[in-house]
């Protein structure tokens, strides 16, 4: 059985994260998705809010063998206790390309059993990261074309409670 784990911070999940999650669902037999904590990195929705973002964005896979997991330390270190032998990235220009590059080359020295397969993304989310949702929210702009919709929800809720 084929299992990769794709892993992010997902602070938000956005359309562009969801894209490389289908269709890495449609090569591999499970998919492990791994909510990270960066420690260079602050994060606006705990572990447990970004999980229930993706849960709900998903509920339309729910035929599919996916499980969303939060994770600390290497991740090559979870991809073995999951049982992983991949690990998907998504790879959106050259500047993605060489902290990838550094990433992929670091985890397979610490274990050379593991795959990185990189996806493109589609043209339309190129230039989507989950800071540029963030930003555009924070001066009150729609961010609807660029998460789904319970992540929409979860900023209005986050915004206006
Ligand atoms: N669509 C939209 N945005 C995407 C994307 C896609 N397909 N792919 C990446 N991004 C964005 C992310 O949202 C993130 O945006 P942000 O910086 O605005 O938050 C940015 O690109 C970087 O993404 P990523 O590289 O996945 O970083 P991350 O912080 O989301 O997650 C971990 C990083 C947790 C997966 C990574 O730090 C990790 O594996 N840590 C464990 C330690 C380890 O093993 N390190 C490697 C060996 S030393």
């Amino acid at each position: 059985m084929k299992v990769a784990i794709y892993a992010g911070s997902f602070d938000p999940l956005t359309l562009g994260h969801l894209d490389i999650i289908k269709r890495s669902l449609n090569i591999v037999d499970k998919l492990i998705i791994g909510v990270g904590e960066n420690v260079r990195k602050k994060y606006l929705f705990t572990v447990q809010e970004r999980i229930n973002m993706i849960n709900l964005s998903l509920k339309d896979h729910s035929n599919q063998n996916f499980e969303i997991k939060a994770f600390n330390g290497l991740l090559v270190d979870f991809a073995n206790t999951e049982n992983a032998s991949f690990i998907v990235r998504g790879i959106r220009g050259v500047t993605d390309f060489d902290y990838e590059f550094q990433m992929g080359m670091a985890n397979q020295d610490l274990n050379s059993n593991i795959e990185t397969l990189f996806l493109l993304p589609k043209r339309d989310y190129i230039f989507i990261s989950s800071s540029t949702v963030k930003e555009i929210s924070y001066f009150k702009k729609d961010i609807s074309k660029y998460v789904p919709v319970p992540v929409l929800e979860a900023f209005n809720k986050k915004f206006n409670e």
